[in-house]
């Protein structure tokens, strides 16, 4: 053996006895009985970008910026989370009447200022809380009159007959995704895992919780060169690869996009629901940001609507939430999730495991009502609700704009057009030099960037791998959240950051 193979023996031969010694060290010094290693080892692998790293080290640089240390810059911009409150947009102002009378009731009654239409919509919900409380728990799937109102609006929205009896109210639509993936997961009984088709760039909400359940993600990639859409071919030869290492029961489209901003097509909507049908795939339909179309001329189609026009009957959960749209309730935690063409057993065994979880926050709930039935035309609080949706949307919409023509600016950087939902997913072209950098630093040369970027400047977004990616292709996804003249700023910085980081590594 020459001296550079055993140097190299002796180094990988170090680093195996020090791991193994850190094992034995810690198994032999925790008292405690919850270790690292005897945790669920699939919650251990599940990863969340959107909360990962780089986010968290955002939050150090913030209160280093709060305890008064010199940066190089003053403030952080959080552009890595879908969270509009938390970037500083305004409530709509019927809904927080609405919940802050449903809390506190005698207060509301006794105040005069307080609309009619509120006190009235406040009173209609409570006579179908118990004991008159949003502090009682509800039924497991939600307040009946939220139910049918929801239903109500799928009708208005879809001109089709809706039964209530279909919609479940969820904690966000997170947990309605995660649910109906644990209800369909096989993988124990079956001793194969359960596959899922999973969009690639994805929400990772997805991954995630596939993972921790020990089901099969089968990506597909999305086309970026054909504005995010869905490639049938793709989707075929993405399923035919998996046959032999999972049973695949489902796909999961997201419409409008998460992280890619777009919007798809009807007749790319009819063409996935041919491909499930033909394959037996029931169909997740994420479509949170239902309100959330930017381009002229996009529409949001629901896929319970195509389906129907098809003559087609395949399962479909279909997803909403009150955390996105115009009125960004997040921390409310309300949302729902229709269910169409179940059987009626299998339906009642879904509800029965919704049970174990006893219900929904009311007040979230209360809050996916108020987006389901805005206050009754001709009312005072219908004009001020009208303009205040429109503000928001059409700020959100200036914003859309501004970001992709910014991005599309830059060399280097290149965007498809942010034509719905709240995020860009512009490519980048890294110099070989910053991926090496980024490999000495064993990161992925994407994080590196974004890393970079957030120590520069202060900006956070999220990088592409967290989303999934075609192979030596990189890419971030930012928010279009933060306020116009803060976003202004923002893009500027980040001209100027790109600028630099590609003559530093050039
Ligand atoms: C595509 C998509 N689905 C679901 C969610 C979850 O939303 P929530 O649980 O707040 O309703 C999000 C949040 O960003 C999302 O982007």
């Amino acid at each position: 053996m020459n001296s550079i193979v055993l140097k190299k023996w002796s180094l990988v031969r170090h680093h195996l006895n020090s791991e193994y010694l850190k094992t034995l060290t810690r198994r032999m010094s925790s008292s405690s009985l919850l270790t690292i290693d005897s945790i669920n080892q699939r919650v251990k692998h599940m990863e969340y970008a959107v909360r990962g790293p780089i986010p968290q080290r955002a939050s150090q640089l913030e209160s280093q910026l709060k305890s008064g240390q010199k940066l190089p810059f003053d403030a952080v911009i959080r552009a890595n989370i879908g969270d509009c409150h938390a970037m500083n947009q305004k409530p709509i102002t019927f809904f927080r009447q609405v919940l802050s009378g449903a809390a506190n009731p005698i207060e509301m009654h006794s105040n005069p200022k307080i609309p009619k239409e509120v006190k009235e919509r406040v009173n209609e919900l409570l006579d179908g809380c118990g004991g008159r409380s949003v502090g009682a728990y509800s039924e497991a799937t939600g307040v009946e009159i939220i139910r049918r109102h929801i239903a109500q609006y799928i009708r208005e929205r879809d001109g089709l007959e809706t039964d209530w009896r279909n919609v479940v109210l969820t904690t966000g639509a997170s947990e309605g995704a995660k649910a109906i993936l644990s209800f369909i997961n096989t993988t124990a009984t079956d001793g194969i895992p359960t596959g899922v088709m999973v969009p690639i760039p994805q929400y990772p909400l997805y991954s995630a919780t596939l993972t921790e359940l020990g089901m099969n993600l089968i990506s597909y990639y999305l086309d970026e060169q054909n504005q995010w859409a869905l490639n049938i071919n793709e989707l075929r030869n993405a399923l035919q690869k998996s046959r032999s290492i999972c049973k695949p029961k489902a796909i999961v489209v997201i419409n409008p996009g998460n992280p890619t901003g777009s919007v798809l097509t009807k007749e790319n909507i009819e063409n996935i629901i041919k491909f499930a049908d033909e394959n037996k795939l029931m169909i997740i339909a994420d479509e949170v940001y239902q309100h959330n179309i930017w381009d002229p001329n996009a529409r949001f189609y629901s896929f319970k609507k195509v389906m129907q026009e098809l003559g087609i009957k395949l399962e479909l959960v279909s997803m909403m939430s009150a955390s996105k749209g115009f009125m960004g309730e997040c921390g409310l935690r309300g949302g729902y999730l229709e269910l169409s063409n179940f059987d009626e057993e299998v339906k009642a065994v879904f509800y029965k495991m919704l049970s174990a979880r006893l219900c929904s926050s009311v007040l979230g709930q209360i809050a996916m009502d108020c987006v389901v039935n805005p206050p009754p035309k001709g009312t005072p609080s219908y004009e001020l609700y009208v303009n205040e949706k429109q503000e928001v949307l059409k700020s959100l919409r200036e914003r859309a704009e501004l970001i992709a023509e910014t991005f599309n600016s830059i060399p280097g950087i290149e965007s498809n057009g942010v034509a719905g939902a709240m995020y860009a997913f512009p490519k980048i072209v890294l110099p070989s030099k910053a991926i090496t950098a980024a490999e000495e630093k064993r990161q992925k040369p994407d994080f590196f960037y974004c890393m970079e970027l957030l120590e520069t400047t202060g900006i956070c977004v999220v990088p592409g791998s967290g989303f999934g990616q075609i192979d030596g292709t990189y890419h971030f996804r930012t928010t279009i959240l933060p306020q116009t003249q803060t976003m202004h700023k923002m893009m500027d910085k980040f001209k100027q950051f790109h600028i630099n980081f590609i003559n530093k590594y050039k």
